[in-house]
């Protein structure tokens, strides 16, 4: 008989608006720090207030797109900024990870679990898509 393996709950936060490779990297290197992968995607509301834009794509077509991913076990709206906490107790996440544009700005979440930021992917994002497409 062999001892099943702990599971080990990472959580990570986005709008993932105009899917890219910085998102799919970012979403299999978070899961690879655990067992399963908990998605909190920002409700266009909370987009417009975070980036001052609505986003190309609305929350379902995000939230579809994400879910089909092996990566992604499952994807939950985002409401408000000031919830993390209360999303790492709520999905009792081992560990909290994002990108390093938010190097230090989830350190508040380090009594509840394991904070990690991970490199990001160079030379791409949603808003510099959105200037390219702008200007061809
Ligand atoms: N991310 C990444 N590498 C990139 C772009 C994003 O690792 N090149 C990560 C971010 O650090 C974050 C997650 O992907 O942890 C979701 O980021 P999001 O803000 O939705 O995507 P961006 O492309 O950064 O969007 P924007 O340009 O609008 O800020």
């Amino acid at each position: 008989m062999t001892a099943q393996s702990p599971k080990r709950r990472v959580i990570t936060f986005g709008t993932f608006d105009l899917f890219h490779i910085g998102h799919l990297n970012i979403l299999k290197r978070a899961r690879a720090l655990g067992t399963e992968l908990y998605v909190g995607l920002s409700s266009d509301e909370l987009n417009m207030a975070k980036k001052g834009r609505n986003p190309i794509y609305d929350y379902e077509h995000r939230k579809q797109i994400l879910e089909s991913l092996r990566c992604v076990d499952q994807v939950f709206k985002e409401e408000s900024l000031e919830l993390k906490v209360d999303y790492v107790k709520q999905f009792q996440a081992d560990v909290l990870t994002m990108g390093a544009d938010w190097e230090g700005k989830f350190d508040f979440c380090k009594p509840y679990c394991e904070v990690i930021y991970l490199p990001r992917t160079p030379s791409i994002s949603t808003t510099e898509l959105i200037e390219i497409i702008r200007e061809i």
